[in-house]
């Protein structure tokens, strides 16, 4: 249990927020949950349990006071709208956070830390075409999830990036395996579950060994983590 702590969730209402809040409420946490005005409904099974505070992640003044007084920040960082919301959302989290609290993003293996990863040119060409599309359509920037993580690299806060895989619905199938690249063979089924994700981002909380790392996961029974 850990009574007594407390923890932001930015993004709480999307799916990987809704499976956070659970493994966070499991966990003994006093949770704060940070999500959209029209979509505070989306949070309803969980309203006697914690604090809403509505209003767009990007806005620093909804972050400043979601973030006050908090040991952790989970943070769902979401390329939607051209209008720096990543970026926006991650830069306030930086700002306004505890000095010594755990900052966990959420993003996906495009995201490139040191440029170690090596990514096959079928996922390359995936996401050009998607960044591309997304843009044409002015709907997601996946540029800006990219502008968002170069500068929580460059910070020395205590974040973790977790670099999701693609993700599936499903039972738990426990912690996802990690490796510190894209491109190890131990990830190459590319499949996790979303409610392990969550659990991931949760547990980076108490991890340290995470501290200022970006893990790549992928779920501990998908084929190329379970025959590593
Ligand atoms: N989907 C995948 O296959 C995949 C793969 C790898 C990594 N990831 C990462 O996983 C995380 C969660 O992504 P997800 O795809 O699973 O979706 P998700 O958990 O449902 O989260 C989507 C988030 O985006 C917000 N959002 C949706 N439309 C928006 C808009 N127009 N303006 C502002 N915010 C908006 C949602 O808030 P509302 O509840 O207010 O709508 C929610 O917080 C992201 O960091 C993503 O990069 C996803």
């Amino acid at each position: 249990m850990n009574t007594n702590k407390k923890v932001c969730i930015v993004g709480a209402s999307g799916k990987l927020g809704r499976y956070m809040v659970q493994h966070a409420l499991d966990r003994g946490y006093e949770v704060v949950g940070v999500c959209r005005e029209r979509s505070v409904g989306k949070l309803a099974q969980f309203a006697d349990q914690i604090t809403i505070i509505p209003g767009p992640t990007n806005d620093r003044e909804v972050i400043r006071k979601a973030v006050a007084g908090c040991d952790g920040v989970l943070t769902v960082l979401a390329p939607w709208g051209i209008q720096q919301y990543s970026s926006g959302t991650a830069q306030a989290v930086l700002d306004y956070a505890e000095p010594d609290a755990r900052l966990i993003f959420s993003c996906g293996w495009h995201i490139a830390r040191d440029g170690k990863d090596t990514y096959s040119w079928r996922f390359r060409a995936a996401v050009k075409l998607i960044t591309w599309l997304a843009r044409a359509v002015r709907a997601v920037e996946i540029d800006d999830q990219v502008e968002a993580c170069r500068r929580i690299f460059a910070s020395d806060r205590k974040w973790t990036v977790v670099r999701g895989s693609d993700l599936e619905e499903g039972e738990s199938q426990g912690l996802p395996v990690w490796s510190r690249h894209v491109g190890d063979p131990v990830l190459e089924s590319n499949l996790t579950r979303r409610v392990d994700f969550a659990l991931f981002m949760v547990e980076a909380l108490t991890d340290d060994s995470l501290v200022q790392e970006a893990p790549a996961i992928v779920g501990r029974l998908a084929p190329s983590a379970v025959n590593r």
